[in-house]
């Protein structure tokens, strides 16, 4: 019997072998060697999934998600509601990153709506009070911040963010695309 490919509501798909040598830059450091050494081998490892938004051959950017866990106080930061006191379900959008050349087009906005779509599907599924985020500077903290997620721990950078899965919800309710 032929398989039959079905659509998929995401503008990503996973990361391929050739990818990590297909000259991908966002111009920091971190994300960029992530990408060249680590994103295929966790990927296949189940240590970060790596999604990845094309055009032809050429990565335009990426994103990574895992599961993770957040102390109680730190989720109750955000959600102002009583939990219970053990370390709490989310996921961890661990990198987001756009290629240089592609930077300020709205790539970014896209990955990341891609991204809490693909944690709206999975939350489901599994348990999942939201993202959290570790902006590791003033630029990631201030995109992260327009799309409504808020600043847990703020002491040390990386300074961790959130955002809740009804904000999510409703994002996606709001907004098909998202
Ligand atoms: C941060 C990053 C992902 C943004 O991607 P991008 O494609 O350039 O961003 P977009 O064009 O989608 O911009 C989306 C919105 O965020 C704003 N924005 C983008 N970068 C911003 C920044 N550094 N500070 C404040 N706002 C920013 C844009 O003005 C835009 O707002 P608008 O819709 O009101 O115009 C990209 O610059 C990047 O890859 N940086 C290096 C890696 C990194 O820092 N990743 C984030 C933390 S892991």
């Amino acid at each position: 019997m032929t398989e039959v490919a079905r659509p998929t509501p995401y503008e990503t798909d996973s990361i391929r072998p050739e990818d990590p040598a297909s000259g991908f830059r966002c111009g920091k450091h971190p994300p960029d060697d992530f990408f060249v050494r680590h994103a295929l081998d966790n990927d296949r490892q189940g240590l970060g999934k790596t999604y990845v938004l094309r055009d032809r051959d050429a990565v335009l950017g990426f994103y990574t998600l895992s599961m993770a866990d957040v102390e109680a106080e730190v989720a109750g930061r955000a959600l102002k509601v009583r939990l219970p006191r053990y370390p709490l379900p989310v996921a961890l959008l661990g990198r987001l990153a756009v290629h240089q050349d592609a930077q300020g087009k709205g790539i970014g906005a896209r990955l990341l709506r891609d991204a809490l779509r693909r944690v709206n599907d999975l939350a489901d599924q599994i348990g999942c009070l939201g993202v959290i985020v570790d902006a590791k500077d003033e630029d990631a903290e201030r995109f992260y911040l327009r799309y409504g997620f808020v600043i847990v721990a703020a002491e040390t950078w990386p300074h961790r963010m959130f955002i809740a899965l009804g904000t999510i919800r409703a994002a996606v309710r709001f907004d098909p695309l998202v």
